[in-house]
């Protein structure tokens, strides 16, 4: 059969000499130009311990790629590195880059029309981008994660990304010394790979490989390892095996195959982000996924791992005991996943576990099935009169499931971290940061810097906090973040006032602030759109394009059309701001606001 049936447009035509000429200008041969393309992408970059190392991998990929008589042709795209931008304004680009990366990888292998596809990829954002890019696409292709970290260590103490936000904490409530921090921020990140806990990116790699689209190992085995650069060299092979079977990512990626990721983001306790991105990644392959089938997943399912954030373990440990086909190969056992949908080897998930030994009792970082660190999932989705259009909480149980207590109101990040260094939060209040969804932030900002030091400053378990921005897969604690609609768009969580008593109640899947309906209508009548900035450049563009949480924050209306309805149907209807179902929200926006949805009186463009 054809194998390079979209380079074989320029290669094979007589009549387009300019292409052929540059590509053996480029270095290939003329028997190359017979041959199909591979295009290998790489996310790497020097400024970041989870990129470093792609470009290394990427050559590995290469080679294993040419030694099966395709072609290999890398490029680069970019990544946002979440550690170094979390706590700061550079977060605001985090989410946007995952489109960047989506739209980047799509532009390359479109305009050069790449047979196949490989994608090496590293960091919370670039494993959604990147697979979102494979579905648009649907050409045969796969992901190659770059892999977790090694632990970090000092003084005897385990350390990880995360434990230089929490020892900011515990430095300013006086708990360590400058000299123990400094030193815990020099040997938090030893070497080259995704931060080490189940983070997001961990998690998002997880989930890829339960959705097929990486082969087995891929999530687990460290960055370091010998492991993983035979899998990139083994990459070549399933690439040519995908070409000749002509199995595309839209083949791969089903409904049953969207629901394994799910059943493992749950057992293994992973981030809350995955809400955003598989809903994403789903809507760019032409299967519909919503809220509720995170909460059905999360009925039925229990968390598992004993992993970081909220357990003991980093991904690395869960490696040396069998890695991610051990923990999917035990779901698939306990028949909690499906094990019918293909993958990226051309086999069944069933088929590449039928060799893999089950996790059992030698081992502690899976818990049995009879002995969950929770008995259903962390992710719940909560609605109620302050999240109509939804909620994502983050509950290990650890903290308890229900929440009460007063509102102490912040309208940016900026203003709670200053709150935190003032020690103006107290037990027992419940913290709202509003005004930093994905419109507000704008780009939806991780909450990690603040629950990091409510962590280190010894309130993590004393108070709530709840946001219309994202959290990091770092955090933990009693958090609800996506709140939706945000407040930038009216949500009701604008209308929240300090001293408001907000109920919180994870087992009924409730959020709630405790005022009558009366007080809550004068108060929209009330409600004035803070003067926010009006955004040029890429985020000007997000602001403009950017669909709700609930709708994965996408920037283009996929098949399934559910990110259409978001702006058009929510901000306006005539003559008031109306949710899609009909209930009132507010005021109407001024003409001008309609036009432009700009509503500030400065003009910023961010970085220059
Ligand atoms: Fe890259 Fe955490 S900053 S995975």
């Amino acid at each position: 059969m054809t194998l390079n049936k979209y380079s074989q447009l320029y290669t094979q035509d007589d009549s387009l000499p300019a292409a052929q000429a540059m590509l053996i200008g480029a270095g290939l041969s003329e028997a190359d130009l017979r041959k199909p393309f591979v295009g290998i992408c790489s996310t790497g970059f020097e400024g970041n311990t989870c990129n470093m190392h792609l470009d290394g991998l990427a050559a590995e990929v290469k080679r294993g790629v040419q030694a099966q008589g395709l072609v290999g042709l890398r490029f680069n795209t970019i990544g946002v590195s979440d550690g170094i931008t979390n706590g700061n304004d550079g977060m605001r680009f985090s989410l946007v880059s995952r489109e960047i990366i989506a739209d980047s990888i799509e532009a390359m292998a479109g305009a050069h029309r790449y047979d196949a596809l490989a994608c090496v990829v590293g960091c919370d954002k670039n494993m959604p981008g990147a697979l979102m890019a494979l579905a648009r696409l649907n050409r045969p292709g796969l992901i190659v994660y770059g892999g977790t970290i090694r632990g970090g260590e000092y003084q005897g103490r385990q350390l990880n990304i995360v434990s230089c936000f929490e020892a900011y904490g515990q430095k300013v409530n006086g708990q360590i010394s400058e000299e123990e921090y400094r030193g815990i921020i020099r040997n938090a990140c030893p070497g080259p790979g995704a931060c080490g806990g189940m983070y997001t990116a961990n998690t998002m790699a997880a989930a890829i490989e339960a959705l097929g689209m990486s082969v087995p190992f891929s999530s687990s085995a460290p960055a370091e390892s010998a492991a993983k650069t035979q899998e990139c060299l083994d990459a070549g092979r399933y690439l040519r095996r995908l070409l000749e079977l002509d199995l595309k990512p839209r083949d791969i990626l089903t409904r049953a195959a969207f629901e394994n990721a799910l059943v493992v983001v749950t057992a293994l306790g992973g981030s809350t982000n995955a809400v955003l991105h598989l809903i994403a990644i789903a809507d760019a392959a032409g299967v519909r996924l919503t809220m509720e089938d995170f909460q059905a997943v999360s009925n039925r399912v229990p968390v598992l791992a004993d992993l970081k954030p909220s357990g003991k373990y980093l991904m690395e440990d869960l490696s040396r005991v069998g890695g991610v086909p051990a923990v999917l190969r035990t779901l698939l056992d306990y028949g909690l996943l499906d094990g019918s949908p293909l993958t990226v080897t051309g086999q069944t998930l069933a088929d590449n576990l039928a060799t893999v030994r089950p996790l059992g009792p030698e081992q502690d970082v899976l818990r049995a099935l009879d002995r969950p660190l929770k008995p259903d999932g962390h992710i719940q989705v909560l609605y109620g009169n302050l999240a109509p259009r939804g909620a994502v909480a983050k509950i290990s149980g650890q903290e308890g499931l229900r929440f009460t207590g007063p509102a102490i109101v912040f309208d940016s990040e900026a203003a709670v971290n200053e709150g935190i260094a003032a020690r103006q939060i107290q037990a027992g209040q419940v913290v709202v940061i509003r005004y930093v969804g994905p419109k507000g932030g704008p780009g939806m900002p991780e909450m990690l810097k603040p629950t990091a030091a409510l962590m280190g400053a010894g309130l993590g378990d004393k108070v709530a906090l709840i946001t219309d921005g994202r959290f990091s897969g770092g955090t933990h604690g009693f958090v609800v973040g996506h709140v939706c609609p945000e407040a930038y768009d009216g949500g009701p969580l604008a209308l929240v006032e300090n001293g408001d008593r907000i109920v919180l109640d994870a087992e009924r899947n409730t959020i709630d602030v405790d005022i009558s309906a009366e007080e809550l209508a004068a108060r929209r009548a009330r409600w004035q759109r803070p003067p926010l900035p009006t955004y040029r450049g890429v985020l000007g563009k997000y602001i403009r394009a950017v669909s709700d949480a609930s709708h994965g924050c996408i920037t283009d209306s996929g098949e399934t059309g559910v990110a259409g309805e978001t702006v058009a149907e929510l901000m306006y209807n005539g003559s008031s701001l109306v949710w899609p179902h009909g209930t009132p929200l507010g005021p109407a926006p001024s003409p001008s606001e309609r036009g432009s949805r700009g509503v500030g009186e400065e003009v910023v463009r961010v970085g220059g």
